[in-house]
Order: structure tokens, then C-alpha cells, then sequence
């Protein structure tokens, strides 16, 4: 979750791939079965290692969100933090009060190929609790890289296990105990490194074919920036994301896969959180004060879940296009022009250039209409778009952000963006800030 690069372990399983099922009666198999192929569900990944002091009201807030646009869970992404076991207790309360659901991801940032009894343990102590999300009456496990880990060995120590790690695709072939593949690959790259072109489905159907019958969970991510110098993580990039949230989930509904994880919920260091901002600053926006605190505050991202939920929706229906009941403009953009000149002592990240220097707007309509963008004193830009949810954009201008929704030449929606753009910065913010335009 925090560095840029993956370690491959060796695959140490030789071994086929091992039905990890216990023997069930034939009439609930059948039942698991039929669930099996029609039931889709959406998780999204929370990274436990930045919510230290968490309260299970905080938990219960941040699930009722994720509940509230059809997130089936939390992948609980966790570390070797001792506060691990205080929030995970919150967590599994939390979610089992509001049937929601949870499952752990096993960060291999930190946890190693000998951790195969520790992590056992986990699945001993969370496995059975009323929140845990199973599937194939099997106990969901997933995880951070961790490529060849012996999770056989795991399910031999705990209980029956449905693991579904995220290793690279070539690391599935003849790997023991697991069920499924998760990939990380959400953004535009080559070999983690950014390119100026948009995301495709390529590395989805690599990790599909790798599969084979195994199932599949699909990332899904808004956006990419860190901004890191070189006093703490020296990380410092982004990936084009300018028509990524929206263009993302037309690609699920096309691959239509078992599972999708939304990366992510609070990673505020990456900048692709879907979740809430946080109160607290300095807690949980990992970094101190050189870190993602002067990328992330005030830089809202809440909007960006109301495009997903028509999404979530379709995927669950098997639906080839979302269906628009609540109009509504969901725009985002950056602080400053991408060749501001800030008075930052880190430079900007690389990859910056990539970005265009637009405003964005996710048009969500019931029948086609057009959207007008005035961008500060540039002229008013107007773009038809159909019925349906559509991404359009226009040439960034500083000042104030005007987004209104036409149809038959009467405004249906207009608003102003709550955060003027401006050529004066502190900071390379290559973050988005987001926010929509409703009726009410
Ligand atoms: C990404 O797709 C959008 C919409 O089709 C297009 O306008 C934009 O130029 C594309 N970006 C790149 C880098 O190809």
C-alpha cells in the first residue's frame, strides 16, 4: 500500500490447485453454487494502519457511507500495528450492528512467507465472527502482494479459507490454496511507472486468463497522487487519472467479474480515497506534517461516491449501463495549473505533466442534455451528452468553477465549485478536489 515496488517472492507451491471446500450436504452445495455464479460483490480496501485511534462510532460512520452507495464490506488491510486486534474488534462490531460485511488483507509490506501460523491466528480469532464475509461457506481472506505465500498452509492451521491474494498474474500458475486473483493494477502504468494514456482492461484480462476457473476481483481506483519528499517516504508521483473514476466502471460492467475491490476507501498518501475526510489531521493522513496532510486537507472526495452507486447497482444487476434516477454533476479538478510555480521544497511529482489542464464533470442524466462549464474568465464551454453518466471536460481558467446542466435551453442544475483554482500554491497538489451540483 505505501511503496512503489513489488516484491515477488518465489512461488514455493508446486502443488495443483487444492479444492479447499469442506463437504457440505448436496442440497446447500447446489445453493452455494447458484450464489456462486450470479451473486457479485463490491468491497472496498481500508487501511486499518492510519486509524489508530478510531472509535467504533467512527467505524460505524465510515460503513454506513460505504452501505449507503451498495459496498457489500471493508477489506481490512492491516500491518503488524499493535493496535491491530482494538480496531478490528471495533470494526467486526461495527459492521455485524449494520449487517455489514469484513474480511482481512494481509498487508506484505510487512508480513513475510514465515507468518503463515501469525496469520492463521487472525483467521482463528475473525474468521467466526458474525461480520467475517465468506463465500462458498469458506472464510474471504485476501491481501496485499505477498506473491507465492503458502496459503495452504494457513487453511491447514485455521479453518477453510477462500483466499484471494493480490500477486502479480504470472504468480497464480499452480499455486496452492488459493481461489481467487486480486489485482492492484487500477491506473494507467507500465512497470509502475505513469504513462500519458487512459486505463484499459488489459491487465484484467491477463490476470482472467491467468486464472483460468479461479475467480476474480477487479481494482477499481479514482485517482493517483503522492507527493512524499525526500524527509519521509520519498515518494513522488502520479498516474493520469483524468477520466479514470467514471471511464473504470464502464470497464466493470463490461467484464462483468465475481468480485470488485474500489482501492480505496482512506488511503489519503495516494490520494485515492473514496471515504470521508478526516477530523483529525495529523492522526490519520499518514506522514506528519511533510506528508499527506498538504495534499489531502479540505480536498473532499465525497461526491465521487454518488457516481458509484448507479454502478454498483448495475454490476449487481448484471446490467451493461447504469441507470440514472437522480440527476446530478459530479465535477473535480485540480488546485492550480499544472505549470504553477509553488513554494514547494519537493518538486512536482512525476508523471505531472501527463495531466491535462481541465476541469472535469461526470454528467449524471436521465435524457440527454448539456453541460456548460465556465472555468474562471474563460469562455462558457457547452457539451452535449447523452442519457446515461458521461465524463466531459474543459480548458482550466483560475478562479471560480461554474458547472450548470441545460436542456431545451432551461438550466435544470447549476452551482459553483467549492474551491477556486488558483495559480498561487505552497504545494504541487496534484490531488483533486470533488464535488457535485444537485437539485436540492
Ligand atoms: C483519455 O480519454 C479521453 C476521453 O476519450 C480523451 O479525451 C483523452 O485525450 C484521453 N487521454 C489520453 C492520454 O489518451
Amino acid at each position: 500500500m505505501r511503496f512503489s515496488l513489488l516484491t515477488s517472492l518465489v512461488a514455493i507451491a508446486t502443488l495443483a490447485v487444492s479444492v479447499m471446500g469442506a463437504s457440505v450436504p448436496v442440497a446447500r452445495e447446489e445453493a452455494e453454487l447458484a450464489k456462486r455464479d450470479t451473486t457479485k460483490y463490491v468491497f472496498a480496501h481500508f487501511i486499518v494502519g492510519i486509524v489508530a485511534s478510531y472509535t467504533q462510532d467512527d467505524w460505524t460512520n465510515d460503513m454506513k457511507l460505504a452501505q449507503d452507495i451498495g459496498i457489500d464490506g471493508f477489506a481490512l488491510n492491516i500491518g503488524k500495528d499493535s493496535y491491530n486486534d482494538a480496531q478490528l474488534g471495533f470494526a467486526y462490531a461495527a459492521a455485524e450492528a449494520l449487517n455489514f460485511k469484513v474480511f482481512l488483507s494481509f498487508d506484505f509490506s510487512y508480513w513475510t512467507s514465515g507468518d503463515a501460523t501469525a496469520i492463521a491466528g487472525y483467521i482463528t480469532t475473525y474468521g467466526p465472527k458474525a461480520a467475517q464475509f465468506t463465500y462458498n461457506n469458506e472464510v474471504f481472506v485476501s491481501s496485499f502482494v505477498g506473491d507465492g505465500f503458502d496459503w495452504a498452509s494457513v487453511a491447514s492451521q485455521s479453518q477453510a479459507i477462500y483466499a484471494c491474494p493480490n500477486w502479480q498474474a504470472s504468480s497464480y500458475a499452480g499455486a496452492s490454496g488459493v481461489s481467487c486473483g486480486f489485482s492492484w493494477d487500477a491506473w494507467p502504468s507500465a512497470n509502475n511507472d505513469p504513462i500519458d494514456a487512459n486505463m484499459t482492461t488489459a491487465a484484467d484480462e491477463s490476470y482472467i486468463s491467468a486464472l483460468g476457473s479461479n475467480t476474480y476481483m477487479m481494482p477499481v481506483a479514482p485517482w493517483f497522487n503522492t507527493h512524499y519528499g525526500p524527509a519521509s517516504y520519498n515518494k513522488n508521483w502520479i498516474f493520469y487519472s483524468d477520466y479514470l473514476w467514471q471511464p473504470r466502471w464502464d470497464q466493470v460492467l463490461s467484464l462483468a467479474p465475481e468480485f470488485v475491490e474500489i482501492i480505496t476507501w482512506n488511503d489519503f498518501g495516494e490520494s485515492h480515497y473514496i471515504g470521508p475526510l478526516h477530523p483529525d489531521d495529523t492522526d490519520v493522513y499518514a506522514g506528519g506534517a511533510t506528508g499527506a496532510v498538504q495534499w489531502v486537507t479540505g480536498m473532499t472526495h465525497d461526491a465521487w461516491r454518488d457516481v458509484a452507486a448507479p454502478y454498483i447497482a448495475a454490476f449487481k444487476a448484471g446490467a451493461s449501463s447504469p441507470t440514472v434516477t437522480t440527476e446530478e454533476l459530479v465535477y473535480y479538478y485540480r488546485p492550480s495549473p499544472k505549470d504553477a510555480s509553488c513554494s514547494d521544497s519537493v518538486a512536482q511529482p512525476t508523471g505531472y505533466d501527463y495531466d491535462d489542464d481541465s476541469v472535469f464533470v461526470i454528467a449524471m442524466t436521465s435524457s440527454p442534455a448539456t453541460v456548460v462549464i465556465t472555468s474562471g474568465s474563460n469562455a462558457a464551454v457547452s457539451i452535449a451528452v447523452p442519457a446515461g453518466i458521461t465524463t466531459v471536460s474543459a480548458p482550466m481558467g483560475t478562479g471560480s468553477q461554474v458547472f450548470t446542466l441545460t436542456r431545451s435551453g432551461s438550466t435544470v442544475l447549476t452551482g459553483t465549485g467549492g474551491l477556486d483554482v488558483s495559480s498561487t500554491c505552497t504545494v504541487y497538489n496534484f490531488n483533486a478536489y470533488v464535488g457535485s451540483v444537485t437539485a436540492s
